[in-house]
């Protein structure tokens, strides 16, 4: 069990720019212990500090069970990870979490630290990906209701489940993030986000076995920009209307990213039987680079994995202002650039612009398909676009 020392400590911060007299709380204890009492009570006297405070969890590498780092606190909290935290190996069936930060305005994380949720075992259970009916497995590194907060220079390895998920956030921003787990390992997406406004995720490289960015219902104002993506299931809007009680989706913009081996590349996805009626609209997705892409430009409004749903119901999200411009490289497959949108809602205003992507397959050329869309083309297409009939509704 770790001890933590330091609580009366003042520091002056000014060389590192943090503001003067921040407390600070150092988690004291020898690598390989198991810190989750030191650092939840470094994390409670931190939240009580009437000024700025910092937490430290110096090098080493330490253990780390389930654990909730919630305020509201009194000041802002910088909590500087330099180690490395290990989850418990198990498979943690029916766990939905390992740590959360939430309820925090002001919020920092850094320091060049690990999650290492130690994923192993539990892929091997999961099967959340092929049913409704499944025992959920603890997400890495949950995010909530945090306001003002910035993450940076953190990594991810190995979750059992999604690596981090944003919910309920307002100005956050993710910057040098490194997410790595298995091609292999089921529903490790990397960030998931819904419900929030107003988040950034830039400079970051995402390998993981799922996608490496989603998003989810509610998600309003999201940059995207300088994110290498692969291997992965690529970035993803949705799946959009799979629940009830979901919110529209605004305001995604993806800019200056590189996919990689991925399945799929950027794709916007709704089941068809939705069960509600929503719309995403506003989704931007420029200066993309390509390499071996499977299906690299893709919006399926008939996303119905493992037959949970009835196909022959058509969406009801609409999707609308959504653009493709200045994307590049090469396709895995001969699906370069498919838009399969709504019978019942067709999707309005999108347009495309710039597009060549190259495929070399046996079966090619590359393809451009649309259904229940009219594009508004810009510049070049290569493939030519919407070399299949235009369908109405
Ligand atoms: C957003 O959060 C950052 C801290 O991460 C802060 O410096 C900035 O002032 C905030 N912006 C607004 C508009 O509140
Ligand atoms: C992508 O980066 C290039 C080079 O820095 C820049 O010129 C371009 O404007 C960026 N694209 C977007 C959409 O911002
Ligand atoms: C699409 O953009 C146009 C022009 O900016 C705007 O008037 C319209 O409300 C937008 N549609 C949606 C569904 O956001």
């Amino acid at each position: 069990m770790g001890a933590y020392f330091g609580v009366s400590t003042i520091f002056v911060f000014c060389l590192l720019g943090f503001s003067a007299n921040a407390e600070l709380f150092t988690i004291g204890a020898p690598s390989g212990s198991d810190i989750t009492q030191a650092l939840l009570k470094a994390f409670t006297s931190a939240c009580q500090s009437p000024t700025a405070s910092r937490v430290v969890i110096p090098k080493g590498e330490f253990k780390l069970g389930e654990i909730e780092l919630r305020g509201p606190c009194k000041a802002p909290i910088e909590i500087t990870m330099k180690g490395t935290v290990k989850a418990d190996g198990n498979t943690n069936h029916g766990k939905e979490k390992w740590v959360v930060f939430g309820n925090i305005n002001g919020f920092k994380l850094n320091g060049g630290g690990v999650f290492d949720g130690e994923g192993n075992a539990a892929w091997r259970v999961n099967n959340c990906h092929k049913t409704f009916e499944c025992k959920k497995l603890p997400i890495s590194i949950r995010f909530d209701f945090l306001v003002n907060a910035e993450v940076r220079d953190i990594s991810s390895i190995d979750a059992k489940n999604f690596h981090m998920n944003v919910l309920g956030a307002k100005n956050m921003t993710m910057d040098n993030i490194k997410i790595t787990a298995p091609e292999d390992s089921p529903n490790t997406d990397g960030i998931h986000l819904g419900r929030s406004d107003g988040v950034k995720i830039l400079n970051s490289v995402i390998s993981t076995g799922d996608d490496c960015i989603s998003v989810g219902d509610g998600m309003k104002n999201l940059h995207v920009e300088k994110v290498v993506c692969g291997p992965g299931h690529g970035i993803s809007v949705g799946s959009l209307g799979r629940y009830g009680h979901e919110q529209d989706v605004t305001g995604i913009k993806v800019i200056n990213c590189t996919l990689q081996e991925t399945d799929n590349g950027l794709r916007i996805k709704t089941w068809p039987s939705a069960a509600c009626s929503t719309t995403a609209s506003d989704i931007h997705f420029e200066d993309i680079i390509l390499k071996n892409v499977n299906n690299p430009i893709l919006i399926d409004q008939e996303y119905c994995p493992w037959n949970q749903c009835n196909k022959k119901k058509a969406s009801t999200i609409k999707l609308a202002n959504i653009s493709f411009k200045k994307i590049r490289g090469t396709s895995g497959n001969k699906d370069a650039v498919k838009l399969l949108c709504s019978r019942g809602y067709p999707c309005q205003s999108v347009e495309i612009g710039d597009i060549n992507i190259k495929y070399s397959g046996a079966d090619g050329p590359a393809t451009f398909q649309c259904s229940n869309v009219s594009p508004k083309l810009l510049g070049t297409q290569s493939p030519k676009a919407c070399s299949a009939p235009v369908t109405k509704a």
